[in-house]
C-alpha cells in the first residue's frame, strides 16, 4: 500500500520541531503539545488598541515598547534624560503621530487616554511609578526586577489588589517554553523529589573610584536619583550602570536574579512564598569608592519543603554543581533531585539522562500556565481581567529572594525568614528587619506620589 503523503504543514512542523530539538534540546513530545495548546495573544482590531505610555525610555523600555507596539497605541512617552525621550518619541512616531513628551511620569498618569504603562526605568524608580498608574488606573507592563525592597513590594502587592489592577512583571523566561518544560517536568516529579538548585548568575564587576564628570545637558540628575543619596554624577552611575550600586539596583544578584530565581520558585511550588533560611556571603572585595554591589558570591536558602538552593555567581563553584564538570556554575538553573538533574538556560535544556527529556508527561500531569509571548500575554490580560503569567505577588516573591539575600550579604550574617509574615525572625531580627525599607531622600518619599 502506497503510504498516505504527509500533509505539508506537518512536515514543515515535524522539520522544525527536529531542528528546535537539536539546536535546544527541547523534546518534540513537548513542542506537539504546545502545538496543540498554545495560547495566542488575541489580534487586537482597529478599535481594540488600547492607549500605552513608556516610562523610562532607554534601551529595555524601548525594546518592551515596540513589543507593545504590536497591540496598543504608543500615546505619550517620559524620560528624565531628554536625549532618551526625544529618541522614543521619533521610535514610536506613526502615521505621522508623534507621542506625546514628558519628564515627569506623574503629569502624564493624568491622562485618560493611556491605558497602560510600560516601565523601563532603573529598577530605585519602578515602584513609585508602577504605584501611581495603578492608584490611577492603569494596567502595568513593568520591568523586572520589580522593586528596590521588600517593602516596596508588599505595598505594590497590596495597591495592586486594591484597585484591581494588571501588573505583569518583565519576567519574561517565563513565557519561554524551555524553562516552562524544565519546571513542568520537576513539578511532576521527573527527577524524584526536589533536594537542591543551583542558581548560576554573571559575576559582576569590580571598578572605580570614578572621577566626578559634568551632568550630560538634557539629564535631571536630581530626579534621576529619586529616592537614591544625592551623589555627584560620574558617568558610571547612570544610564545602564546604575545596576551595579545598591543605592539603585542589587547587582548581577537582582539583575539576572530576577529571572533564575523566578524559575527556582516556579519549579519548587514556592512562587507565592519564599525561603526560611538564608546565608549570604560577599566572595571579593570591592574597591573603595567604586561599585559596591557584590560582584563574586555565594547566597544558600533553605525553604521549609526542605529543598536546598545555591545562588552563586558563575565563578563560584558548589559542591553539587552537575553542568560544565564541575569548572563554572553555568548560568541558569539546575534541578537535583534523588532520580538525576535537568539543567535549564536561555536557548538549551539538558538532564542528568536524556529519557527524563524524552518521556512524555501523562495527561494527569500538573500543568503550568503556558504563555508563548510575553507581552502579548499582558495584553490578553488587559481583556480578560484575569492574571497574567508572572503577576505582581509572583514578581514580589521572586525578587524578594534576590532582596533576601543582599540584605544577608550586606549584614555578613545567617537570617530566618518568616515567608507568610514577610518578616525575619531570629536572634537578629530587629537589626535585619531595618533592611526591608530604606531610607528615602526627599522629596523623593511616597509623598512624591501622593
Ligand atoms: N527583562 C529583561 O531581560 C531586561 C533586560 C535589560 C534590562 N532590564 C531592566 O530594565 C530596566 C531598565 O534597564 P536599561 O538597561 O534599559 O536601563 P537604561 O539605563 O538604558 O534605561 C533606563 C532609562 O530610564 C530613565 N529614567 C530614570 N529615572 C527615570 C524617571 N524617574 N522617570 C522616567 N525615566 C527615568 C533613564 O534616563 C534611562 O533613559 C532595569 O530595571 C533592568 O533591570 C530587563
Amino acid at each position: 500500500m502506497i503510504p498516505k503523503p504527509f500533509n505539508i504543514n506537518r512536515r514543515r512542523f515535524l522539520t522544525t520541531t527536529a531542528a528546535i530539538t537539536a539546536a535546544t534540546g527541547v523534546p518534540g513530545w513537548f513542542l506537539e503539545l504546545e502545538e496543540a495548546h498554545a495560547a495566542q495573544p488575541k489580534a487586537p482590531g482597529p478599535n481594540d488598541r488600547p492607549g500605552v505610555a513608556l516610562v523610562g525610555c532607554g534601551g529595555q523600555g524601548r525594546g518592551d515598547c515596540n513589543g507593545a507596539s504590536r497591540f496598543a497605541n504608543v500615546v505619550a512617552v517620559c524620560d528624565v534624560d531628554d536625549n532618551h525621550a526625544e529618541v522614543a518619541a521619533k521610535q514610536f512616531t506613526k502615521d505621522g503621530k508623534v507621542p506625546a513628551k514628558y519628564s515627569d511620569f506623574r503629569k502624564l498618569m493624568e491622562r485618560d487616554d493611556v491605558h497602560a504603562i510600560i516601565t523601563g526605568t532603573p529598577d530605585h524608580w519602578h515602584t513609585f511609578i508602577n504605584l501611581l498608574a495603578v492608584k490611577t488606573g492603569k494596567d502595568v507592563y513593568t520591568e523586572k526586577p520589580l522593586t528596590l525592597t521588600i517593602d516596596e513590594g508588599k505595598r505594590l502587592v497590596k495597591a495592586t489588589r486594591d484597585n484591581k489592577r494588571i501588573v505583569q512583571v518583565g519576567s519574561q523566561q517565563r513565557s519561554d517554553r524551555n524553562f516552562r518544560l524544565a519546571c513542568e517536568l520537576v513539578r511532576n516529579g521527573r527527577i524524584g523529589k526536589l533536594q537542591h538548585i543551583i542558581v548560576g548568575l554573571p559575576t559582576g564587576p569590580v571598578e572605580g573610584p570614578f572621577p566626578e564628570k559634568p551632568v550630560p545637558a538634557g539629564l535631571n540628575w536630581d530626579y534621576y536619583l529619586g529616592q537614591a543619596p544625592m551623589v555627584p554624577y560620574n558617568g558610571k552611575n547612570c544610564h545602564w550602570d546604575f545596576r551595579w550600586w545598591y543605592a539603585f539596583s542589587g547587582g548581577q544578584m537582582t539583575d539576572w536574579g530576577a529571572h533564575h530565581n523566578d524559575i527556582a520558585q516556579w519549579a519548587n511550588g514556592t512562587e507565592r512564598s519564599g525561603p526560611v533560611e538564608i546565608d549570604g556571603k560577599s566572595l571579593r572585595e570591592m574597591k573603595p569608592g567604586g561599585y559596591d554591589a557584590a560582584s563574586k558570591y555565594r547566597i544558600d536558602c533553605k525553604y521549609a519543603n526542605g529543598v536546598t538552593m545555591a545562588i552563586v555567581d558563575q565563578s563560584t563553584v558548589t559542591d553539587r554543581n552537575v553542568v560544565g564538570e564541575g569548572k563554572m556554575t553555568p548560568n541558569g538553573v539546575q534541578f537535583i533531585g534523588p532520580d538525576g538533574w535537568i539543567f535549564v538556560s536561555r536557548g538549551s535544556i539538558k538532564a542528568s539522562n536524556e529519557e527524563l527529556l524524552r518521556t512524555p508527561l501523562p495527561e494527569s500531569a500538573i500543568k503550568l500556565y503556558n504563555s508563548g509571548n510575553h507581552m502579548g500575554n499582558f495584553f490578553d490580560a488587559m481583556r480578560s481581567r484575569k492574571d497574567p503569567i508572572c503577576d505582581v505577588e509572583i514578581g514580589h516573591r521572586s525578587i524578594s529572594i534576590a532582596h533576601l539575600g543582599v540584605i544577608s550579604v550586606r549584614m555578613n550574617e545567617a537570617l530566618k525568614w518568616n515567608p507568610e509574615k514577610e518578616i525575619f525572625t531570629g536572634s537578629n531580627a530587629t537589626e535585619a528587619n531595618k533592611w526591608l525599607a530604606r531610607e528615602q531622600r526627599k522629596p523623593y518619599d511616597y509623598s512624591f506620589i501622593a
